[in-house]
């Protein structure tokens, strides 16, 4: 018999490249995508899985408990990868009930419906939660986030998080679910909707375009290429021992300020324009509410226990970034063509 895992939000950012990373290196297994498809959700990104055998994409809203449960009775998947959420922190602060109908109220659901199938045979199950750093809340200048740092998130977004976090551990606790939580800092790398930082700076600077930086650009993420968060999601949804957590981080911190002038050097070389041209399209607008300053991962335990670590330095992973954006030109388009333009407007103008 093949193993179903079923991974949710795979045609978001990060989920279509574990979707893809699953679908090409395990041909043994049946991987059925789930995906409401919101505005973040795009099934453009996995185009070259679609003829591949063993994957399946199935259309379901999370926060959907009736249609939830069918997917679970009918599929029987033997492992849930859990990545379907709202995921950005700005629309959180104007929306903040969209971020807990499907980050906490979409995660029980899931947790009730893989409770309900495994009831009497929990042998190779498991549920693993993806969640992020933002959960710990704010550095100061020094000090790393580990497994063991108190939660304390600032914004609707984290706050949901955290949440979700808080459920998994109670339905391992509580129901003896078989699970296991990562929490990852920021990641980077094609298909990342251009509401984020690195792709909308990419974005603008093509179009020459202000680039928008929050304040003075002194807060401080620590970013990881997505394939390396991917690999790191296989490995644990292996070896990860049963209720455990795992921090993953780039150990790669930036100013977003030092970052972006950075990205405006690749994209100016990318672009053949004179180099400095693009970084005078910096410009400094209103701080984004209860910013938190830095965050910075500890990734040891995943280091030492599960012998991860990332494969790319960030100078190469952000030209592999940019020159991806540029050779898709047609992907950035059609997100863009959508609801975009109002939520940009919305997001930008008067700040
Ligand atoms: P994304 O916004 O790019 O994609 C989210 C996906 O989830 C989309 O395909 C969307 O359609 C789907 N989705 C949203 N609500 C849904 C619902 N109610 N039912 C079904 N599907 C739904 O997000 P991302 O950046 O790829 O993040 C994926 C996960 O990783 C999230 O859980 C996020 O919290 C976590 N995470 C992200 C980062 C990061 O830097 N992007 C870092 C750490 C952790
Ligand atoms: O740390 C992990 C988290 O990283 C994930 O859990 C989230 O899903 C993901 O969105 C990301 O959150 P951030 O808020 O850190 O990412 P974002 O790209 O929105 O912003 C990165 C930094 O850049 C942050 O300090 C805010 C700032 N920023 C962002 C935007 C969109 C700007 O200065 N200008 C902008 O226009």
């Amino acid at each position: 018999m093949k193993k179903t895992i079923l991974i949710t939000g795979g045609a978001g950012f990060i989920g279509s490249h574990v979707v893809r990373l699953m679908v090409n290196k395990y041909p043994g297994y049946r991987i059925l995508n789930l995906d409401a498809l919101t505005y973040a959700g795009n099934l453009e990104n996995l185009k070259d899985l679609e003829e591949k055998p063993n994957y399946a994409f199935v259309k379901a809203d999370i926060t959907d408990e009736k249609a939830i449960r069918e997917v679970f009775e009918k599929h029987k998947p033997d492992g849930v990868i859990h990545l379907a959420a709202e995921s950005h922190v700005d629309r959180s602060i104007s929306d903040p009930l969209a971020f807990i109908r499907s980050n906490v109220v979409g995660t029980v659901n899931l947790l009730n419906a893989a409770r309900n199938l495994w009831e009497n045979d929990k042998e190779g199950k498991c549920f693993y939660h993806i969640s992020t750093d933002e959960v710990y809340g704010s550095l100061g200048a020094t000090g790393l986030f580990t497994e063991e740092t108190a939660y304390d998130p600032r914004s609707p977004y984290s706050a949901s998080k955290a949440s979700s976090d808080h459920m998994v551990r109670a339905w391992h606790h509580t129901y003896n679910l078989p699970v296991v939580i990562s929490n990852c800092s920021n990641n980077y790398g094609p298909n990342q909707f251009p509401e984020k930082l690195i792709p909308l700076a990419i974005n603008n600077i093509k179009h020459k375009k202000d680039i928008p930086i929050y304040g003075k650009g002194e807060n401080v993420r620590d970013w990881l290429f997505v394939e390396d968060h991917a690999a790191a999601i296989d490995l644990i949804f292996h070896k990860g021992r049963n209720g455990e957590t795992y921090n993953i981080g780039g150990n790669n911190e930036w100013t977003n300020i030092d970052l972006i002038r950075k990205l405006c050097e690749v994209m100016d070389k990318a672009l053949g324009r004179e180099p400095g041209e693009s970084v005078k399209l910096i410009t400094f607008v209103k701080d984004r509410a209860g910013h938190d300053k830095r965050y910075a991962i500890d990734s040891g335990k995943l280091m030492t226990e599960l012998d991860w670590k990332p494969s790319l330095q960030f100078e190469e992973g952000i030209e592999k970034t940019v020159d991806w954006y540029l050779k898709n030109e047609g992907w950035l388009e059609n997100v863009l063509s959508g609801d975009y333009a109002n939520y940009y407007s919305q997001q930008y103008d008067n700040r």
